[in-house]
């Protein structure tokens, strides 16, 4: 393993996944754990990320001089950079030479370990207040910038390598190149890490866990629990029951795919529960977003271990125990609620699974060391459909959120034609992959005037808010193309009855969010 050393920020998750793009498996560990911890793990090497503080501010996380002295290959970037400066007898000054975003670099040493074979000048991409003026002793400097004298040094004796920048970010043009000639060349590690290697694995660490005992599995048609069963399903066969409730709150086609293409591709026993009349009933009413979320995370909760339990009721006279629950949780979500900073609670995010705490099962969490890229790379490999591998995020609440006032039948009825429509022409441009999801969102308190055939309408807007994100922790408004946009609009004002209007959100996020709701 390769340790990510997270010094703040969002660096370590985006350090850790290019790891593994070098076919390395990394692992995120807070700069707060103990360097004997550490080394306890064995790392091949440890990477030092970047993070918001000046190592000269108050408070500033530390390392433990220790860390170095320890054999194992150690990557400083950005502040873990200037921190292996400050640790080891170099020099970090704040000088006040500030340097954000594309910053050209000149390699001085081309042929090093790290800048062998890149071009002596490069873009790099830089954020950062202070600068390191002197390297400490043993190292060589090979890189600077107009502003920086020492931009990377490297300690091939020690094996102890550092630059300024951030490699882990696109615009370090050769960024990936360097991070992998540290692994490879700087220490020595055989890139081997597949997702090959991680079904094998998981089928073995399932069947170790569940024995001859039944799990059950939630089905929410995203691509999480989907790949998360399917591996479960490769593992135990039919000691697995998935569980589909069907709240009516989604979009169009996606229910009959769970039903029939999920069970073609994996022979999965499939429980679906029609539970439509009974969100629709609870919702009625309702038009507060927090109140709709609750409401819809409660009731999935309530048929869930309803299903559940007749799932174990119909056990009990094999005398088989169901003992376990899948969940498809990933790695982002274990370092996230592990990082454990009060974050401020702008929606109350309902995952389907997302289970009580006095929950007599144990859970088998089949994807919690894998990346939503590598979760499609496993789904693909284990054969599920493109569509369910490449499948766009779509919220638990589902459309229960996408309509801006109270949800009824009717309303459902024509955002599921609206959607669908939106998602046709989509697909039909090619952009599926472009964008990062597309909410279309039915404004269905509003109204507005219009004139169709001969007559004047009065009818609802629909809006479309298509994405660019990387995390959907911020995002982008995507600028389709006109052409696409019209063939929306006209389809949609043709043939969804009662809207007259498809307006497009051109918002961030932040200020906004990516849901209406
Ligand atoms: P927001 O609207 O917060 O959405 O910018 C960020 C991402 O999360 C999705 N989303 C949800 N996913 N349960 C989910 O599983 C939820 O309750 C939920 N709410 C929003 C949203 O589609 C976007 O991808």
């Amino acid at each position: 393993v390769v340790l990510v050393v997270d010094f703040g920020a969002q660096y370590a998750q985006l350090i850790a996944r290019r790891v593994r793009e070098a076919r390395v498996y990394s692992e995120i560990v807070p700069s707060t754990m103990p360097v004997a911890e550490m080394l306890a793990k064995n790392p091949k090497a440890i990477i030092l990320s970047g993070g918001p503080s000046s190592v000269y501010a108050e408070g500033a996380p530390r390392l433990d001089r220790a860390l170095f002295e320890a054999g194992v290959p150690v990557f400083g970037m950005c502040y873990g950079f200037q921190l292996m400066a400050t640790t080891l007898g170099g020099t970090v000054d704040n000088t006040g030479a500030r340097e954000y975003g594309r910053t050209p670099l000149h390699v001085s040493k081309a042929g090093s370990t790290l800048f062998e074979g890149t071009p002596v000048e490069q873009s790099v991409w830089m954020s950062h207040g202070d600068a390191c003026s002197a390297a400490p002793e043993g190292f060589t400097v090979t890189a600077s910038t107009d502003v920086v004298p020492v931009a990377a040094f490297e300690n091939d004796e020690k094996k102890l390598y550092g630059v300024q920048y951030h490699p882990e970010v696109l615009h370090s043009t050769h960024g990936q190149q360097i991070l992998e000639h540290f692994l490879y060349r700087g220490a020595g590690i055989e890139p081997s890490w597949t997702t090959g290697n991680v079904i094998e694995e998981q089928v073995a660490a399932i069947r170790a866990q569940v024995g001859t005992k039944r799990a059950v599995c939630g089905l929410s048609g995203g691509v999480d629990s989907a790949v998360a069963a399917a591996l479960v399903q490769k593992a135990i066969g039919s000691q697995l029951t998935c569980v589909y409730v069907d709240h009516g709150l989604m979009r169009k086609g996606e229910t009959e795919q769970v039903e029939k293409d999920f069970v073609a591709s994996t022979g999965v026993n499939l429980k679906v529960v029609d539970a439509q009349e009974r969100f629709l009933t609870a919702l009625a009413g309702v038009s507060d977003p927090e109140t709709k979320r609750k409401i819809i995370g409660r009731e999935f909760i309530r048929v869930f271990e309803q299903a559940q339990a007749e799932i174990v009721a119909e056990s009990a006279g094999t005398g088989e125990d169901v003992a376990f629950l899948v969940q498809g949780t990933l790695y982002p979500d274990i370092v996230e609620s592990g990082g454990g900073t009060g974050t401020a609670n702008i929606k109350s995010h309902h995952n389907v699974g997302g289970l009580p705490e006095d929950l007599e099962f144990e859970l088998v969490e089949p994807l919690r060391q894998l990346f939503k890229d590598e979760v499609r790379m496993v789904g693909q490999e284990l054969g599920l459909p493109e569509e369910i591998v490449q499948r766009q995020p779509f919220p638990g609440p589902g459309l229960g959120i996408r309509i801006v006032g109270e949800v009824t039948k009717e309303r459902l009825d024509l955002l599921r034609e609206a959607d669908a429509i939106a998602r046709e022409e989509l697909t039909a441009a090619g952009l599926d992959r472009e964008i990062w999801q597309c909410p279309v969102v039915l404004l269905a308190d509003v109204r507005s005037v219009g004139v169709q055939g001969d007559g004047r309408t009065y009818g609802h807007p629909i809006v479309l808010r298509p994405v660019s994100s990387e995390d959907a922790m911020t995002a982008d408004w995507s600028r389709l193309p006109y052409e696409v946009l019209a063939k929306i609009s006209t389809r949609i004002t043709n043939e969804v009855a009662d809207v007259n209007r498809v307006v497009l959100d051109v918002t961030s996020k932040p200020p906004g969010t990516i849901e209406w709701e």
